[in-house]
């Protein structure tokens, strides 16, 4: 049996609109894990997503460049690369 984490995540079941990126959810995710094993890092993963994507956004405007292609493991799915355009905030 194989666990995909992040369709849990995406469980319409859980959430009324599980596909829509909601930065404010309220409800508990899985994406850091469960229970003895849930991530350590994840003080340290929220400070330098917080920091990182933070800085980026105030200082530029993103917008997407290119077709998304993603890797093809079903446990862990991801982007192989994320094409965007970068022009400074004034
Ligand atoms: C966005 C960033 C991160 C995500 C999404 C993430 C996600 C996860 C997940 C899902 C697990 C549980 C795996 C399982 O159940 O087998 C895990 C475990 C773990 N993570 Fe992270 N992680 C992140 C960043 C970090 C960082 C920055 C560190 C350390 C500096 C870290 C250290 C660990 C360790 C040591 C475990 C194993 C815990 C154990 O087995 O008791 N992670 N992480």
């Amino acid at each position: 049996m194989i666990v995909g984490i992040a369709s849990v995540n995406r469980d319409p079941r859980r959430f009324a609109e599980p596909d829509v990126l909601d930065i404010s959810r309220q409800v508990g995710h899985l994406a850091f894990g469960h229970g003895i094993h849930r991530c350590l890092g994840v003080p340290l993963a929220r400070l330098v997503a917080e920091i990182g994507i933070g800085t980026l956004v105030l200082r530029l405007s993103l917008e997407l460049s290119g077709e998304l292609e993603w890797h093809p493991f079903p446990v862990f799915r991801g982007l192989k690369a994320l094409s965007v355009s970068a022009t400074p905030r004034r």
